[in-house]
């Protein structure tokens, strides 16, 4: 390697540990927020829009805003605002959907929330399920620091700056599109900003259960995992329970702060299944410290062609889905709504959903554990502006990838681990994806990696030759034959695919735009008609091919973009639903869902 590279490989090394340590509270937020006991600060927040960002620069001219000091205005001091006269947002939600002129609003927003605290516990964080984009966090004027990537969770310890009343915590939320961020600055969907999904106050022990980790091992004759303490120092004793089978495994902890542990895996032990969703209560107990869970048990696993699930040939029979309620367009998605969007996909006969393009919240990972729906999991890096160059974003992209990974390491409905989608074949994006892939493995070997890639053509054959196909587990690719370009659907089915890969494909996109309402005939765009022969056409073409194990038509519901101009079929909105903004179904839903029962009454025939 030459000398100039090695240097910049060292400098890039050394910046993703920077970073990695900077950021090391809120790498590693605790696991299971819903188990805790911690209390809500959702509801009434002030804001303030900063489009100069005046509250972020250092001159004489800048607005304290953080410091929340009325006291000021008491000394005469002119101070040009006001939070307790500002206007109010609701957290969780982003400010596009909620403020008039905000719609298309990127910049800096600044959040308050006013609160009183009785301190009941030995320690508190501050745990904050998502903030898109940026997110700088002060609390009664203290700087607690910074976190980027508007899908993951992040936290902050506050043990003792925290007072009975008047607690103000400041954050200043931007929104910014970025050249190193992930995303980048272009992507088709709508840039929501804000505090988009809730913020707790978490209550703990001084020494407390941070993190567990606790699934069947491959060849399912062990439950394999961990526990994490966070705080201890001397010989810590945890008890690890799964009543319903009777297990209870006494787990030493040493000054490490974390152990591992295995169990024998009980025989009556019912797999996950997403037509037996079973779950089981796992408890973890330090004393009176007790933290449970509902966890179901799978594998997952390629063999040749086919996708296992505990051993079992699977097709996934899937839909994607972007974090979107229906309705009023919000990224803001509550337990009802959620299980809303995941409940189409079961009406449609899905077992599957790749929730896209980014980490989903989490009620939707864990309604799909109880739903019983598999799910491609994915973190956004995301078309070809990714600066795969740039040490800073590949250390905020692993980051990313490990805080997606640990927050859902306990969910059995994740099947696919995806690292990357519609990315350009160069040496740079390679390097970048292969250390994701890396990072992800190096977590659990076990995971199944994917990526959306892009595929070579000539004389009519599709060839999947991406190189970075021989790191995944599974190969997927977005096909738009029939809608994007000149061809029509019913030149579909005449395309042959070939893979250089012995591994298993889905289709993690297809899809063609319409507008609700809108009858025609199946060879004029924009028709509810044209789309359903899509559907047909391409759903044709994929059972066609013998090593396909899975398609996703993109997409559950239209969603709002500023990508999508057509003033008589878009307005900004992508029409590529098979459910309109309101929920309701095109002509394709049923398309979809006939195939999908299709396909699930010949596995039956074939399991008989
Ligand atoms: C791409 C991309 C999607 C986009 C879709 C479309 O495949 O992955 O995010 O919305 O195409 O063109 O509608």
């Amino acid at each position: 390697m030459p000398v100039f590279r090695l240097l910049l490989t060292l400098v890039a090394l050394s910046i993703i540990g920077y970073v990695q340590h900077v950021h090391a509270q809120s790498v590693l937020p605790m696991q299971n927020i819903y188990g805790r006991s911690a209390s809500s600060l959702d509801g009434t927040w002030q804001y303030i829009v900063d489009p100069m960002e005046t509250g972020l620069i250092k001159s004489k001219y800048r607005r304290d805003f953080p410091a929340d000091d009325k006291a000021k205005l008491d000394e005469g001091v002119l101070i040009e605002y006001d939070w307790d006269t500002s206007p109010e947002i609701q957290v969780p939600g982003d400010w596009n959907s909620q403020i008039a002129g905000m719609e298309w609003y990127e910049g800096l927003v600044w959040y308050r929330k006013r609160f009183n605290y009785e301190i009941t516990s030995e320690r508190q964080f501050l745990y904050f399920e998502a903030v898109n984009y940026k997110a700088q966090v002060y609390l009664n004027g203290e700087k607690l620091g910074i976190h980027e990537g508007g899908f993951t969770p992040f936290q902050f310890e506050v043990t003792g700056k925290l007072k009975p009343t008047g607690n103000s915590l400041v954050l200043a939320v931007d929104n910014k599109r970025r050249e190193d961020g992930i995303p980048a600055a272009d992507f088709d969907w709508w840039n929501y900003g804000g505090i988009t999904r809730s913020v707790w106050l978490v209550e703990t022990e001084s020494v407390f259960i941070t993190d567990y980790h606790l699934a069947l091992n491959p060849d399912g004759n062990h439950l394999e995992g961990y526990v994490t303490l966070d705080g201890s120092a001397s010989e810590e004793e945890i008890m690890v329970q799964i009543p319903e089978l009777g297990v209870k495994k006494k787990v030493y902890i040493g000054s490490s702060g974390t152990a591992d542990f295995q169990v024998k895996t009980p025989k009556e032990l019912e797999r996950w299944f997403p037509d037996t969703p079973k779950r089981y209560t796992v408890t973890y107990t330090r004393g009176d410290d007790m933290i449970a869970d509902r966890v179901g048990f799978k594998t997952a696993s390629t063999q040749g062609y086919e996708i296992l699930l505990n051993g079992e040939p699977q097709f996934l029979r899937g839909i994607c889905i972007h974090e979107e309620a229906m309705g009023t367009p919000t990224r803001r998605l509550d337990w009802d709504m959620a299980e809303r969007l995941l409940r189409e996909a079961k009406e449609m006969n899905a077992n599957f959903v790749r929730l896209a393009h980014y980490p989903h919240t989490e009620k939707m990972t864990r309604l799909a554990d109880s739903l019983g729906l598999m799910v491609w999991t994915e973190i956004p890096v995301y078309w070809e502006d990714i600066d795969y160059q740039n040490p800073k974003t590949l250390a905020l992209a692993t980051r990313m990838i490990r805080s997606n990974y640990e927050r859902d390491k306990n969910r059995a409905s994740i099947l696919l681990w995806s690292v990357a989608n519609e990315t350009p074949i160069h040496r740079d994006r390679m390097s970048f994806l292969k250390h994701l892939i890396k990072e992800l493995k190096n977590q659990n070997e076990h995971l199944l990696v994917t990526a959306a890639l892009k595929v070579s053509h000539e004389g009519g054959v599709k060839r999947i030759d991406d190189p970075l196909g021989a790191y995944l587990d599974v190969v997927s690719v977005n096909t738009y034959v029939g809608w994007y370009g000149t061809d029509y659907p019913d030149a579909i089915p005449d395309v042959a695919w070939e893979s250089d890969f012995t591994k298993p494909l889905v289709f993690s996109e297809f899809g063609a735009g319409a507008v609700y309402g809108n009858r025609g005939d199946k060879m004029t765009r924009w028709t509810e008609d044209f789309q359903a022969y899509f559907i047909d056409q391409t759903m044709t073409m994929a059972l066609d091919i013998p090593f396909l194990r899975g398609t996703m038509p993109w997409v559950l519901k239209d969603f709002r973009t500023p990508r999508r101009y057509h003033g008589q079929f878009q307005q900004y909105w992508n029409r590529k639903g098979l459910i309109d903004p309101q929920g309701n179904r095109k002509q394709a839903f049923v398309t979809l869902s006939n195939w999908y029962s299709c396909i699930q009454q010949q596995e039956n025939i074939n399991n008989e």
